[in-house]
């Protein structure tokens, strides 16, 4: 049985990692942020410590939180710093090749006992799971955007992943307050599986001139009470990643709903991935 989770390293810099950090520093864990680039991890911490000052300032953090929380943070560039980690998060772009890639380097790098977990949408745990060498300690944690307001993880079982390593997982999961799903390694999973292909819908109905992008956010979220219209969300999630998702999804189930809307393939071609290009189905300043 391999000791409880402790010390616990996320690699990438993107959208995922300052949330999925944050609440796992809160949780109590030492966490150490392993980007490319030192700045990029430095960039994390950073965005942490902006969004927990705004808490401090409208009275909704205590300032010793907020301090215990960064205290807790430490940055990287170089994977052999995780050698003192129980489990590594991975966040990287949505590319099976390049998290294929991290796995194999993660294999080596980590103590034996050490677990690692996808934060991957769709791509088949399993491959991941075996490209790490150590496949019975590999399985999906799927945190959800933004991680310190969506308390869901689904918990990944790929065929190869050991009993221990699930056990390990909800333990920890459950001590970082999340709510958990379990789910088999099928692509999408459960949440993704249901919400892109309505995105795709989403884009398509646009597209023929049903309604504006505006009112077809407005009417989802007056007419269903979702929080956030499939426009708004789709620059949110980003659209290259909007875009692998869809194709996973076609990929593993092959239902025409799920082939990507040529609009969305556009305007990932012209770089234009939502929120943080600053312009994907809307403009952002
Ligand atoms: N965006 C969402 O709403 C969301 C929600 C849940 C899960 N996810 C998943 O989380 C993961 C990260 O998504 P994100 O939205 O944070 O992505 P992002 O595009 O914001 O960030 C991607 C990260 O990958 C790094 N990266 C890019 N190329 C790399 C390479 N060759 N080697 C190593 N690192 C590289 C980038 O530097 C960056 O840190 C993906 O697997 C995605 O499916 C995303």
């Amino acid at each position: 049985m391999a000791p409880p989770i402790a010390t616990v390293g996320v690699v990438g810099s993107g959208i995922m990692s300052a949330g999925i950090v944050e609440v796992i520093a809160a949780a109590g864990h030492d966490v150490i942020v392993r980007a490319r680039t030192n700045t990029g991890a430095i960039a994390v911490r950073e965005a942490i410590d902006r969004r927990l000052s705004r808490l401090v300032e409208r009275g909704r953090c205590d300032d010793n939180d907020r301090q215990a929380t960064l205290g807790r943070i430490s940055c990287t560039e170089h994977l052999h710093d995780l050698a003192t980690c129980d489990l590594v998060i991975e966040t990287v772009v949505e590319n099976l090749e390049i998290k294929q890639h991290l796995m194999a380097e993660l294999g080596r790098h980590l103590a034996d006992h050490a677990i690692i977990a996808t934060n991957t949408s769709t791509l088949p745990v399993v491959e991941l799971a075996i490209a790490s060498g150590r496949p019975d300690r590999v399985a999906g944690l799927h945190f959800f955007n933004p991680a310190t307001a969506m308390t869901l993880v689904e918990i990944v079982r790929p065929i190869t992943a050991s009993d221990d390593t699930i056990a390990a997982l909800h333990d920890f999961a459950r001590r970082c307050d999340r709510q958990i799903v379990d789910v088999a390694d099928r692509a999408g999973f459960v949440v993704n599986a249901l919400l892109f292909p309505y995105l795709n819908a989403a884009i398509a109905m646009a597209e023929r001139n049903t309604a504006s992008i505006d009112e077809i956010d407005a009417a989802m979220k007056g007419g269903c009470g979702f929080p956030l219209g499939p426009f708004e969300l789709l620059d949110l999630v980003g659209l290259d990643t909007s875009l692998s998702i869809l194709e996973a999804l076609h990929r593993e189930f092959g239902e025409a709903g799920m082939v990507p809307h040529p609009a969305l393939r556009r305007l990932v071609a012209a770089g234009h991935f939502g929120r943080k290009t600053g312009r994907g189905f809307r403009t952002y300043t």
